[in-house]
């Protein structure tokens, strides 16, 4: 495997960040023994991910293995015994739909960014009790973060959060869906990084940039899964970290598996709740690769194992600030 080593300035040290290049032939053959090998989960070829170009543009989570910021949360007003056996944010709250909302973070390095972004509309939302139905831009996190990122390069979910708490984030839809002051650009690795920060939204959006700004309060950790689980419950859906295996672009349904990882490809998604299904315990997880792909743009990954090494990472998050006017 080829690593390709980047170098990402940060504010206000310096952290190397290594990408694995997916490398591989993938093709039908090799979906038929992916799906000869393992009994949870099924695999689907998926064009979209056919070349190792297209799987290395979507992996940008900076190494989860070294984590910036050191605010540790863990006081719930949970006990373990209250933790249910399944939860699914979309359901506990139905009046805030961007929960339910797929993103496409496209051929960018954004995952980062577009995860903290799903993660801090959904807050948004349930800190105001269903009132602000938001969509928070990725691009304006992207584009204003002073800390990493820059674009489409990668960066952790945390200084997403930060840019959020410092800066605040307008809002923002889907590519070309005219919602918001700042719908996703669809930037790409042709023009990864953005051109700086722009302090103004779309034409034809009436409200002004500054007006538009959605904050958050300082972004924090949450380590060990009782604690994930009763985070979730507490505030919402938050953002999880992992090693992404070849096979994972192609997982279509079931609890994927993977068992250990060595892969050095990271990515950052939305985990929204856990169950079981036929005796496999689960996490699942919002993708940011659109609806088209694996099961409506979700997966359930399977919980308890740490396979691909998430639950060795951090829960990222940060509650939502709500101003009222
Ligand atoms: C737990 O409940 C107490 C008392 O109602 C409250 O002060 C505290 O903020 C709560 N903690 C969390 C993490 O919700
Ligand atoms: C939240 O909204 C629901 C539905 O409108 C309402 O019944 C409830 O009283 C609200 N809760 C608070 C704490 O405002
Ligand atoms: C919430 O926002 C979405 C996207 O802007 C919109 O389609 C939907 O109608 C809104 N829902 C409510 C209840 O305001
Ligand atoms: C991971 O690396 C270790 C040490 O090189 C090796 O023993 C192990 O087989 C590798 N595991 C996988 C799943 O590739």
């Amino acid at each position: 495997m080829l690593t390709v080593v980047l170098l990402v300035t940060l504010f206000p040290g310096t952290i190397t960040v290594s990408i694995n290049k997916v490398d591989g032939l993938h093709d039908q053959a090799f979906v038929d023994e992916i799906n000869a090998k393992q009994t949870t989960w099924i695999a689907k070829f998926n064009e979209r991910f056919a070349t190792p170009e297209a799987r290395q543009a979507v992996l940008g989570l900076a190494d989860v293995t070294k984590t910036p910021g050191n605010v540790f949360v863990d006081d719930y007003n949970i006990t373990d015994d209250e933790i249910p056996e399944s939860f699914d944010a979309r359901q506990q709250w139905p009046r805030c739909e961007s929960i339910g909302h797929i993103r496409d973070q496209a051929a960018c390095l954004s995952c980062w960014a577009v995860s903290a972004a799903a993660v801090m509309s959904d807050r948004t939302c349930i800190a105001s009790n269903g009132t602000l139905n938001v969509s928070i831009s990725a691009d304006d996190l992207m584009e204003c973060s002073p800390f990493c990122g820059y674009g489409c390069e990668p960066c952790w979910p945390y200084f997403a959060m930060l840019t959020m708490a410092h800066f605040g984030a307008v809002t923002g839809g889907d590519h070309n869906s005219n919602v918001g002051c700042k719908p996703y650009l669809l930037p790409n690795q042709n023009n990864p990084r953005l051109p700086g920060c722009v302090r103004k939204c779309q034409n034809s959006y009436e409200t002004l940039y500054e007006d538009d700004k959605h904050y958050a309060l300082q972004p924090y950790y949450v380590s060990g899964i009782k604690n994930w689980q009763k985070e979730i419950m507490t505030n919402g859906p938050a953002v999880v970290g992992f090693q992404v295996e070849q096979d994972f672009v192609h997982y279509s349904s079931g609890v994927y598996s993977h068992g250990e990882s060595n892969s050095t490809a990271n990515h950052a998604v939305k985990l929204l709740g856990w169950g079981v299904e036929d005796g496999t315990p689960y996490w699942l997880c919002a993708n940011s690769w659109g609806s088209k792909w694996g099961d409506h743009g979700y997966f359930k990954i399977r919980r308890g194992s740490n396979d691909c090494n998430l639950e060795s990472n951090y829960l990222t998050a940060a509650s939502a600030k709500i101003v009222k006017k």
